[in-house]
């Protein structure tokens, strides 16, 4: 990749907030994403707070997690709340026949969900089940979490909590063409009026329904479901996982070279053309964009790690993810008009997670890192950008060497936030700020000697983020030299 990327950010045609909702976290009922990863019960090795481990609690919460989806993902079409209430020792065992076959206690039901979005302070988006659900059950959930009086509100106080919950997010299942249903666009779309009839929110409250939207590139499935649903719908979901060699996944997550790199990194950046491709389809049915595409589960799926249960999609996290994430937060922001959540997959100890666990033991990846150098681009206000970036290549795939995105925060800081592709090579980038003078220039970078970096149990700051020096300021253009296979954040005063 040979050149300089040329950047130009319009600071003076301001866009959409990039909503804080695009950090929304997914934590399923899958391998040790929920029990061990977050909670530990009464377990006293390990130090917690009404069940859920205090050294998670304290790592999420500098990340502001704005909103948790629960309890699945594919759980959740086979997800019966009631057997989730009341004393814990009184709760079915059921088998979590879809991750694993292995058995699920229902020790961490609604009322422990809402504990963990509470300790969090973040907002609480439940995905309810339409794959063997009825509606009934479903009014029924929304009726006993939300509702200030009645026979269920009734309950829920018996159970501890007589105030009622807000659900500001509530999901009409999860993948329908596939673990929630196989059925046919038509029939879900009939199936997703049916069901979000039903949702109801009491007086005064709010409920915003999200329907289960496309696989990657099923633009018909969005069609339909728009045409079909719109009225009854304020969102509806995509889920792309950047898959390196397709599906199933079988690269692994830390072997690899830079054939994998470049593949990887090249899959992360068609969620830009996915997201063109969906949004356009809505435009026809929605010109005002009053419908949200929800990406409420991206990331990276790798076949599981070594010696792990296949069915626990436990994969470590390099410096590798770490790209990947930020091209994600950078391809968000273009789209924010329209694209006002998204949630990684998964929150702890699944797929592309924030963190791992082993017992008592807890590690920070390289993703992690990531969403907290783009924090300050919560609720900011997206500033245009346009690049010219050379490409880089390795083997079969080209993708652009630079990506960026910048984000007035509501610090007023102008945040720009950068990836550099190139495995070996440094890219120099020139930024044209046009309609503000960037005054200080400071930044933070992550990066590491080798693409294949991680962090361990025993060696837990071997990705950490720096403080960066590489850039300067003339008139109204930086100079930058991103280094090789990193992210940088840069803050201007
Ligand atoms: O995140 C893992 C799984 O991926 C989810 O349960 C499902 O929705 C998707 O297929």
């Amino acid at each position: 990749a040979q050149g300089t990327a040329a950047i130009t950010v319009r600071a003076d045609t301001p866009g959409p907030v990039y909503d804080k909702r695009i950090f929304t976290q997914f934590a399923e009922h899958l391998g040790t994403g929920i029990y061990g990863g977050l909670w530990v019960g009464n377990d006293r090795a390990i130090p917690s707070t009404r069940g859920f481990r205090n050294d998670v609690l304290a790592a999420l919460r500098e990340l502001r997690v704005p909103v948790v989806r629960w309890p699945g993902g594919c759980f959740a079409d086979e997800y019966h709340w009631r057997e989730g209430i009341g004393p814990r020792r009184d709760r079915p065992v059921k088998i979590n026949t879809h991750w694993g076959g292995v058995e699920e206690p229902n020790t961490v039901g609604t009322h422990e969900f809402m504990d963990l979005v509470e300790l969090l302070g973040a907002e609480a988006y439940v995905a309810g089940n339409v794959g063997n659900g009825t509606p009934q059950e479903m009014a029924e959930w929304i009726e006993y979490m939300t509702s200030p009086a009645g026979s269920l509100a009734e309950e829920r106080a018996r159970n501890g909590h007589p105030e009622p919950w807000a659900v500001p997010y509530f999901g009409v299942g999860n993948e329908l063409w596939g673990c929630g249903g196989n059925m046919r666009p038509e029939y879900a779309a009939d199936l997703t009026r049916r069901y979000a009839t039903f949702i109801k929110a009491p007086q005064g409250t709010r409920i915003i329904k999200i329907a289960a939207g496309a696989n990657n590139d099923d633009a018909n499935w969005t069609e339909v479901l728009i045409r079909e649903a719109s009225r009854q719908i304020d969102a509806l979901s995509l889920h792309y996982y950047t898959v390196p060699g397709g599906w199933p996944p079988r690269a692994s997550a830390t072997q690899f070279g830079e054939d994998k790199w470049a593949l990887t990194l090249a899959a992360a950046n068609r969620m830009d053309e996915l997201i063109t491709q969906h949004t356009d389809v809505m435009d026809k049915y929605d010109p005002e964009k009053r419908i949200w595409l929800a990406v409420d589960e991206w990331g990276t799926w790798y076949a599981g790690d070594p010696g792990t249960n296949p069915g626990f999609l436990r994969q470590q996290n390099t410096l590798r993810d770490a790209l990947v994430a930020a091209i994600h937060l950078n391809i968000f922001a273009k789209h924010a008009d329209r694209v006002k959540m998204t949630a990684i997959a998964q929150m702890v100890n699944v797929l592309q997670a924030m963190i791992l666990t082993d017992g008592p033991k807890m590690v920070l990846t390289p993703t992690y890192h990531v969403f907290h150098m783009y924090r300050d681009y919560m609720d900011g206000t997206v500033l245009p950008v346009e690049i010219q970036s050379p490409y880089y290549n390795a083997g079969p795939s080209t993708l652009p060497t630079v990506s960026a995105s910048a984000v007035r925060g509501k610090d007023g800081v102008v945040h720009v936030g950068l990836t550099n592709a190139d495995p070996d090579q440094p890219s120099t980038v020139t930024i044209r700020m046009q309609g503000v003078t960037p005054g200080a220039v400071s930044g933070m970078v992550l990066t590491a000697d080798e693409m294949t970096a991680l962090n361990t149990f025993d060696a837990p700051e071997a990705v950490q983020p720096a403080t960066f020096n590489g850039a300067t300021v003339q008139g109204d253009t930086l100079t930058v030299t991103l280094p090789a296979k990193s992210v940088v954040m840069l803050d201007l005063r």
